[in-house]
């Protein structure tokens, strides 16, 4: 079975890659490896798959649906992880439009050739941004979205270009809202990478909202499971939260990861910042129910894996 994984160079993208690829599935990763953070990192984490023979790489940007059309004629792919993407809640705010390109137009792209090749599966990978404050917790599927900035609307307009593009087609689509993933060779402009960073650099870190924020933290490895059984598993509805569902405030956090660094930061407490989020607590009852045998990494082995892999490798 073809596999085609769009941000194949990104975190998530490149740990699916991988655990298909030791899975002996044929994938073909797509990224442009752009410069939103290290490309080093980015040209790292390709480099690792490129050394599987399954593993065939395009740089390719997702706009360009040319090159896309020839990539789907030549490989011929069943399914597409579609895990491309620009991230970030508060980049967002400065540079809307790379959202609006990167994510909107990107997945407009993506679902046109897609659906003119008649792929069996769709799989997205959303954010649980798009719910944006919530008044009641945990939060599950039904509740009402309130996208708070550029990037949880443009993730959003992604999940409605998506359903429209596959609902009466024979593509079974699923969107996975994702809540802030973190693990090894992670994102190096999110919270708990930027900490270690500061760390190592002996660098006084900003904690918005004084680290009064909730975050339901969930380990990639969770992530990867979820995404593979999906390979096997058509459930009827098409929207699911992947979480943890137990969130923890952000000083608690900062605790954590200095006891099990054995080293501590100095600590810059900061007022709430437009467009974050206060707190996120996902529902994964959904989940659990139509996925079964689902289980969650405790957040100290999580951190102490993420943790041994920068120590080791200084991302
Ligand atoms: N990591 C998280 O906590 C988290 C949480 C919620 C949602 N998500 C979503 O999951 C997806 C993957 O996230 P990630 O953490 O791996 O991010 P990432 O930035 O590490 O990976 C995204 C990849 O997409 C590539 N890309 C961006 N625009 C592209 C384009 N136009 N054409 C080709 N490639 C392009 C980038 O170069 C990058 O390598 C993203 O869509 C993100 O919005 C992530």
């Amino acid at each position: 079975m073809k596999i085609v994984i769009t941000g194949s160079s990104g975190f998530i993208g490149y740990h699916l890659a991988s655990e298909l690829l030791n899975r002996r599935y044929k994938v073909i990763g797509i990224d442009n490896n752009n410069n939103y953070y290290s490309n080093l990192i980015k040209k790292k984490r390709a480099n690792k798959l490129k050394k599987n023979k399954n593993f065939t790489f395009h740089k390719v940007n997702l706009v360009n649906e040319k090159k896309l059309e020839k990539i789907f004629l030549k490989h011929k792919p069943e399914i597409i992880f579609h895990l491309a993407g620009q991230p970030g809640v508060l980049y967002s705010l400065k540079h809307p439009k790379s959202y609006l390109i990167n994510n909107v137009i990107a997945t407009q792209s993506l679902c046109k050739i897609s659906k003119k090749h008649n792929i069996k599966k769709f799989i997205f990978g959303s954010s649980s941004s798009v719910y944006g404050d919530q008044k009641k917790f945990p939060i599950r599927e039904t509740f009402k979205e309130n996208p708070k900035n550029p990037y949880a609307k443009t993730k959003l307009s992604s999940e409605k270009i998506i359903e429209k593009s596959f609902k009466k087609s024979n593509t079974d689509y699923i969107i996975f809202r994702f809540f802030t993933v973190y693990g090894p060779f992670g994102r190096p402009d999110m919270f708990i990478h930027k900490f270690l960073n500061s760390i190592k650099k002996n660098k006084k870190i900003n904690l918005y909202n004084s680290g009064l924020n909730f975050r339901d933290f969930t380990y990639i490895d969770d992530v990867v499971k979820i995404l593979l059984k999906n390979i096997m598993i058509s459930p009827s509805k098409k929207i699911f939260n992947i979480c943890r569902s137990k969130p923890i405030k952000t000083i608690h956090l900062v605790q954590l990861i200095e006891k099990i660094f054995k080293k501590t930061v100095k600590i810059r407490k900061i007022g709430f910042v437009k467009g974050e989020m206060l707190k996120t607590h996902g529902s994964n009852s959904l989940l659990k129910k139509n996925f079964k045998s689902i289980s969650f990494t405790d957040i100290k082995y999580g951190l102490k894996k993420t943790i041994a892999f920068y120590k080791k490798y200084g991302y």
